[in-house]
């Protein structure tokens, strides 16, 4: 008789964003000349930067003929882009990672679910709220949680992120193993600061902890000080892993190109004790179950990097800084009630989607999350709907 992997029972409903995505449908469908106006998942909704299109249509014809023709690429990615990332996303900010310590992959999403598959069943657990619910989900499938209850799984620490610490929660009361940090955050917005980041990092390496450090919205931090990367913290590369995508950045979310930073010095430890390189291992899951990120669309990536690249992306991201918050595109709002209520009667009265603060955990019940990723015409439009279906 084949089995089912019976942890997935465990899941709550379906995931987050399919949720949102079918009733909005179910809405679509009953108010066919309804305008919604999108301000839920953080899709972006601007065409890709010129260069990359330049790049991508370069690399297409390249594909096109015999002798520049590419099958098979290393699965790890191609150097030109993973020199392009070491150079700029780090060297340039004082944070030693090497080319080869990156993986280029298809989605960050796709990454922080499958990291923990390298990592024992049998640990400990730190996991913000609210919190992207891919890193709780993926955990309760692999059979790292008991039961959800009252609101919450057994067996992970929950890390409360609320107005009270300023959405930077306090280190965990007891020893944990696995930690996950997102910064700028997703879903509140907020920063980190160099200082709080380094007591995380200390936290970790006194207790041989991993933090899975997600990055994939710091593009959008303004202020010189805050950290783009937790390798900007001296000693986190014994003990992070670092996530980040394109997606936010240059509009990749339907072309898929991201990476993941694991540090050749980043250990994690066996049942008796004896380090063993992150590296290596990753290495191994990714090259066994990844061929690649295709070779047009790191083409494209790569073209981000140019000077005219980041010319054309600092453009995006400043009109999507203009209408979200300060360091990050998604605005975290007091509701004052359920955020499932406050979903519905958003998208009844006034055809806007947002998402609701409860998807996030239970820290976000009573919270909604408005994106920036729309255009500002929408986004204003949006406003003004807002303000009339609350009666302000
Ligand atoms: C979000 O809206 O939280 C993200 O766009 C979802 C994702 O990156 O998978």
């Amino acid at each position: 008789m084949i089995k089912i992997n019976e942890h997935y029972l465990k899941l709550q409903a379906s995931y987050l964003f399919s949720t949102i995505a079918s009733r909005v449908a179910d809405y679509q469908k009953k108010n066919p000349d309804r305008e919604i106006i999108r301000l839920g998942i953080g899709d972006c909704t601007r065409a890709l930067p010129i260069a990359c299109i330049a790049a991508f249509h370069k690399a297409v014809d390249e594909m096109a003929a015999d002798a520049s023709f590419r099958g098979y690429g290393p699965e790890q990615g191609y150097a030109f882009l993973r020199e392009a990332i070491s150079k700029n996303d780090f060297q340039a900010r004082g944070a030693d990672v090497s080319a080869d310590e990156i993986f280029i992959s298809d989605g960050a999403k796709c990454d922080t679910g499958n990291f923990q598959e390298i990592l024992s069943t049998d640990i400990r657990i730190a996991i913000p709220d609210p919190v992207y619910p891919v890193y709780i989900d993926t955990n309760v499938m692999s059979g790292r949680t008991g039961i959800f209850q009252d609101g919450r799984y057994q067996n992970i620490i929950y890390l409360e992120s609320t107005r009270k610490n300023n959405y930077i929660p306090d280190l965990p009361a007891e020893p944990v193993d696995l930690i996950y940090l997102c910064y700028p955050n997703n879903p509140t917005g907020a920063t980190i600061t160099k200082e709080a980041l380094a007591r995380w990092v200390d936290f970790a390496r006194k207790n041989k902890a991993l933090i899975l450090f997600d990055a994939a919205y710091e593009a959008f931090i303004r202020n010189d000080a805050i950290p783009h990367s937790i390798y900007e913290i001296e000693g986190a590369r014994e003990v992070a892993v670092e996530f980040r995508s394109f997606s936010k950045t240059a509009g990749f979310t339907g072309t898929r190109c991201a990476f993941t930073v694991v540090p050749k010095n980043c250990l994690a430890y066996d049942e008796s004790g004896h380090a063993h390189a992150l590296h290596g291992l990753w290495n191994r899951r990714h090259t066994t179950k990844f061929n690649g990120v295709s070779y047009p669309v790191q083409r494209a990536a790569e073209a981000i990097y140019s000077e005219e690249g980041k010319a054309q992306v600092k453009e995006i991201i400043d009109l999507m800084s203009h209408v979200g918050g300060e360091h990050s595109p998604y605005i975290w709002i007091n509701a004052n009630r359920d955020s499932w209520t406050f979903f519905d009667m958003l998208l009844e009265s006034a055809g806007v989607v947002c998402t609701p603060g409860a998807g996030f955990g239970a820290c976000g019940q009573q919270y909604i999350r408005l994106s920036a990723f729309n255009s500002y015409e929408n986004t204003d439009k949006a406003m003004i709907r807002l303000r009339e279906a609350l009666g302000k």
